[in-house]
């Protein structure tokens, strides 16, 4: 594993950023899982800036959000769907994003997770981390080789996103989420963080037993993942963890 730690947010978003830009440079047909959440909003502005701007072409590649409410309405305030919508309007080949106004029990859902397998392994999975150690919704008590399913979110993952939704009630009850499973198939894994709030997080992720506690653990066993952390979110952990650090670039 790889620990990269940089000053701040800016430092975070433009690292973010070129990392994404490498994988499409690398296969201009890349198939790439994205994450929703604050964390990676400056990154997908600078993403957004680049693509403007002709550094990077992403009419081949094929993106698939890693996870999305269920039962909510299509496109409304909140949904994964709507953030893309907001942050990350680029253009891709193909952005799949499951319907958010599916319920649990709607073939919709099979056929994402169908289309996930179809789409073989994933390039890179971009992923955040939640202040309970959630990747993608896979929660806390998440199997190492669980599939893409339909989850019941926890209250802390659905307090989370009261605002966005207007409310707490307003918060749909379930999700559905890449499986860890479906996450480790990837050729690279991208985990970001930010702030201090997530630093207790991130160091049970990295450094404690990998276990379904939580599920960030997991990563622990991939052979190609990156954190990329502000220094406020790597406060925890030790110095040989710190020491994992890659030199440099000259
Ligand atoms: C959300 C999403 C995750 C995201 C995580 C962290 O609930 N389902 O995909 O990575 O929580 O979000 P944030 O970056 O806002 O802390």
């Amino acid at each position: 594993m790889r620990i990269e730690i940089v000053a701040d947010e800016k430092a975070l978003a433009l690292r973010a950023a070129d990392i994404l830009c490498e994988a499409i440079r690398r296969n201009p047909h890349a198939v790439i899982g994205l994450p929703t959440g604050d964390t990676p909003k400056a990154a997908y502005a600078e993403f957004t800036r680049l693509v403007n701007n002709g550094a990077i072409g992403v009419g081949a590649v094929r993106a698939f959000a890693v996870d999305e409410f269920l039962g909510a309405g299509s496109g409304v305030s909140g949904t994964n769907a709507a953030f893309f919508a907001a942050h990350l309007d680029v253009g891709f080949g193909a952005l799949r994003i499951p319907d958010s106004a599916a319920d649990a029990a709607d073939s919709h859902v099979a056929r994402f997770s169908e289309e996930t397998r179809a789409a073989g392994s994933f390039d890179l999975c971009v992923l955040g981390i939640g202040a309970n150690g959630h990747i993608a919704f896979n929660e806390p008590g998440s199997a190492r080789d669980s599939r893409t399913r339909v989850v019941e979110l926890t209250d802390a993952s659905r307090r989370a996103h009261a605002t966005a939704f207007g409310s707490l009630a307003a918060v749909p009850a379930r999700g559905v989420t890449l499986g860890v499973g479906d996450i480790l198939k990837s050729r690279a894994i991208l985990v970001m963080a930010q702030g201090a709030p997530k630093a207790a997080i991130v160091a049970r992720a990295i450094e404690g037993a990998a276990s379904p506690d939580v599920p960030a653990s997991w990563l622990q066993t991939h052979a190609n993942v990156t954190w990329l952390l502000d220094e406020a979110a790597a406060s925890q952990l030790s110095i040989e963890a710190r020491r994992a650090q890659p030199p440099p670039a000259v």
